[in-house]
């Protein structure tokens, strides 16, 4: 049996096999660290539990949407409260978004650090402190657009906008979903004649996000939810505009109804999230053409290792409820090989239940897993590491973990 000290130092003279390149664990956290990573290390260097970004299916995903909404004539403000992540925006912008989408102030404020512009905030801004940040985020990125729904809101903003000698462009959220907003038709006209005539606010348009349709499982029943959601919406439009009052704006939509909202005319933009990644819950909706969702390809993984095997039929990662999302009915899933099936063992486990040629999974074995819902996942990692096949390409912050105030 070997010493403690023989142990270390087999360790230490065994450092990791990278691309025909050995490096100790030690320099592989100083590139992590630098994120200069490029050509050097593989997915079995990083440490685990891992989330990992597949660039093919990435950027495939992104090409596809943005062609997409090109085709039809419809702008892209992608939302960035999935990915969180200022080098994804900056790589949306560049594929022809006009901007980004963040949920919160915090959220916009880490993407204005980053010099991301034409943000738009789809959450109200309510509070003196959220106002107060506001009027500071504005003055350093003036294009950003506050969605409002109420009128003392609407007033409060304006008196901050004035102290501080500026205008704030506002996007009226529209009640469409099961969320935030002002109802359609009259009352939004109301909100819209009230910011009309306030000095220090800019009405920019609308803000209709119906979420309760994104994930209706069957394409035709999306539509119908979706269409009756985002009618109302484009009803709100004509009605500002024939009172005349100018709606340049009247974003909305999701991954679940890219494809439908385009054919809704009168919406302007769609501000989709989950089609970068793509999840379980996505994959399970159904597409136009069967029962799994495959419009994009799933891009996003959790990488654990295999740290026990009680016995032949189960063994555990090191991969539980501090590494995935935990507000779905269904587990993380294993593609990559059969006979896996995940189910949670406590915050840093998870159970693998196995058959077949899994069986023979050994320590240190290294599993992949589709997560269940990708929004909340990537709020738990610091970093999210880019590969192409095995080769780690890079490695991104998520440069808004956290950031939900
Ligand atoms: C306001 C708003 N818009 C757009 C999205 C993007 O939706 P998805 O990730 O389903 O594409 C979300 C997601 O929750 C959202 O809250």
């Amino acid at each position: 049996m070997g010493t403690r000290r023989s142990f270390l130092a087999g360790a230490l003279a065994a450092p990791a096999v990278v691309s025909g390149r050995r490096y100790s664990a030690v320099e592989i956290g100083r590139m992590l660290a630098r994120g200069d990573v490029r050509g050097r290390l593989s997915k079995e260097d990083l440490p685990t539990p891992a989330l990992l970004l597949d660039l093919d299916a990435f950027e495939w995903n992104v090409s596809r949407m943005a062609e997409h909404l090109r085709r039809h004539g419809l702008a892209f403000r992608p939302h960035g409260k999935t990915h969180k992540c200022a080098e994804i925006a900056r790589r949306l912008i560049r594929a022809g978004a006009v901007g980004c989408c963040a949920a919160k102030i915090s959220e916009a404020e880490a993407f204005a650090r980053e010099g991301i512009g034409g943000l738009l905030i789809t959450t109200p801004v309510v509070g003196r402190d959220k106002i107060e940040r506001a009027v500071r985020l504005a003055r350093r990125r003036p294009d950003t657009i506050f969605s409002v729904d109420n009128p003392r809101n609407v007033a409060d903003l304006d008196e901050a906008a004035r102290a501080a000698g500026i205008r704030l462009n506002l996007a009226i959220d529209l009640h469409v979903g099961r969320r935030t907003g002002v109802m359609p038709g009259e009352p939004a006209l109301r909100l819209a004649e009230q910011i009309q005539s306030l000095r220090h606010v800019r009405l920019a348009g609308l803000q209709a996000y119906a979420g309760h349709a994104s994930h209706v499982v069957g394409f035709e029943r999306r539509r119908q939810v979706s269409r009756e959601a985002m009618e109302q919406a484009v009803h709100t439009r004509r009605l500002l505009e024939s009172k005349g009052i100018p709606c340049p704006l009247l974003s909305g939509g999701s991954t679940g109804t890219y494809n439908i909202d385009v054919e809704i005319p009168g919406i302007t933009e769609l501000q989709p999230g989950s089609f970068i990644f793509m999840d379980v819950d996505y994959n399970r909706i159904g597409g136009r053409d069967g029962d799994f969702y495959g419009d994009f390809r799933n891009a996003l993984t959790v990488l654990s290792t295999v740290i026990s095997k009680p016995s032949a039929d189960t063994a555990i990662v090191d991969a539980g409820l501090k590494a995935f999302s935990t507000d779905k009915p269904f587990p993380p899933e294993c593609r990559t090989r059969q006979g896996i099936s995940y189910s949670f063992a406590g915050d840093e486990h998870g159970r693998l239940t196995l058959s077949g040629e899994a069986r023979r999974l050994e320590l240190g074995d290294r599993i992949e897993f589709v997560i269940p819902h990708c929004d909340p996942t990537v709020n738990l990692y610091d970093r999210i590491y880019c590969v192409r096949g095995e080769l780690v390409e890079a490695c991104w912050r998520i440069t808004a973990r956290g950031m939900s105030q």
